[in-house]
């Protein structure tokens, strides 16, 4: 299976460009659809509609659940395929290696066509996606079957016992969706904390504008209160410093649609090459402190860097040599969402100069080495 492999090989690409057009060929494969063949107008025509019931939904502070309009289950396949969940897909490369050990086994709860537990099982992962859609789950096993790949699936959430036997679980844009209201999610996710066990881990992801921002820190208080630790992107104790001043934790990242869906979103009028997203990652280990997390990067020319990070306690900025910045990472904004070392910088709210950036994992965060 030589073709096979090859996409194999760039669905598990570190470029986003490689990615999102294996992800494209991937999902056209599965539906049996070939390129030349797509309904393009239509298929922006659907996107427009169903990102404005998205977004009008938001703005009113609630979420559009439903929104397909007359799509058919192809058509609404391949825009959740090579928009929304593609997103999805991208974010999962940038926060989960550091963020949960998914060799032990990973259930994405609300997983649509499972785009987070297609990143686990192309790294070896075994993985059961829950997902209520028919239409959803069945393009779903299409997909992880043509690619040769396994994964369970089982329908609408009964409760935690759904999880199966995985260390990890991930909410992918669908916790907010499922429990409705930050008390309902913080019980359904103590449960499901409870389910996993000590080592067990969970990440949820909400959309980066401020509602989806909002509700999860919401959620964050409620299990911090009931003695569960956020443990990324945030390790502080207290009020988020984020809001504190006035301000939301998310992340946004240049990570671009492939050439169809490029193609669609032009036609939607709608932008292809950000992803913002809001993140938290919850388990029983509270320990923390030291690093920061780069929350924006900001380039100063020929001067470097300077980064605003999240370090518990409060907002910082440092500015960073580029030679020092770039000798760790290709790509400015790879830096997004890292933890870094700062070994000099004091408690001030402002360093001019650092000696050192390390980028540290969670795990080193958490134990606090
Ligand atoms: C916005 S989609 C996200 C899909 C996927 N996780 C992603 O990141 O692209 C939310 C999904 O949650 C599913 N969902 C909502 N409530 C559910 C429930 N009670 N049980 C199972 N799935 C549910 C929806 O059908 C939908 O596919």
């Amino acid at each position: 299976m030589p073709d096979t492999d090859e996409l194999l090989d760039c669905l598990r690409s570190r470029s986003a460009h490689v990615r999102a057009a294996a992800l494209e060929r991937a999902v056209l494969a599965a539906l049996n659809w070939h390129p030349d063949d797509l309904p393009l107008r239509r298929l922006g025509h659907c996107y427009r509609e169903l990102s404005a019931s998205i977004l009008s939904a938001s703005a009113a502070g609630g979420l559009a659940t439903g929104g397909l309009g007359n799509m058919s289950d192809r058509e609404a396949a391949v825009i959740w395929g090579v928009i929304y969940g593609l997103r999805s897909f991208h974010v999962a490369d940038r926060i989960l290696t550091p963020t949960i050990d998914f060799t032990k086994g990973l259930t994405e709860v609300g997983g649509g066509w499972g785009p987070i537990a297609l990143w686990s099982a192309l790294r070896g992962g075994t993985v059961r996606i829950v997902e209520q859609s028919a239409a959803r789950r069945s393009f779903g096993a299409s997909l992880f079957s043509s690619l040769g790949l396994s994964a369970d699936w089982s329908g609408r959430w009964r409760g935690p016992s759904d999880l199966g036997d995985m260390q990890a679980s991930v909410w992918s844009f669908s916790l907010r969706e499922m429990a409705g209201d930050p008390d309902a999610a913080h019980r359904l996710l103590l449960q499901s904390l409870d389910h996993l066990g000590p080592d067990g881990r969970i990440v949820v992801m909400e959309s980066g504008a401020r509602a989806g921002s909002e509700f999860l820190m919401e959620v964050r208080d409620r299990m911090l209160k009931a003695g569960v630790a956020a443990s990324a992107p945030c390790w502080a104790k207290g009020m988020c410093p984020m809001r504190a001043a006035e301000d939301w934790c998310h992340f946004t990242w240049r990570l671009g649609l492939g050439p169809i869906g490029q193609r669609i979103a032009a036609l939607a009028g709608r932008k292809a090459h950000e992803v913002h997203v809001s993140w938290l990652s919850f388990g029983r280990v509270v320990e923390g402190g030291g690093a920061g997390r780069v929350l924006a990067v900001r380039s100063l020319g020929k001067q470097g860097l300077r980064l605003t990070l999240c370090r518990g306690e409060g907002r910082q900025v440092v500015d960073v040599p580029r030679k020092l910045a770039r000798s760790h990472h290709a790509f400015e904004e790879d830096l997004v969402g890292l933890n870094v070392w700062v070994p000099s910088a004091e408690a001030s709210f402002r360093v001019r100069a650092i000696d050192e950036l390390k980028v540290v994992s969670d795990d080193d965060v958490s134990h606090g080495t």
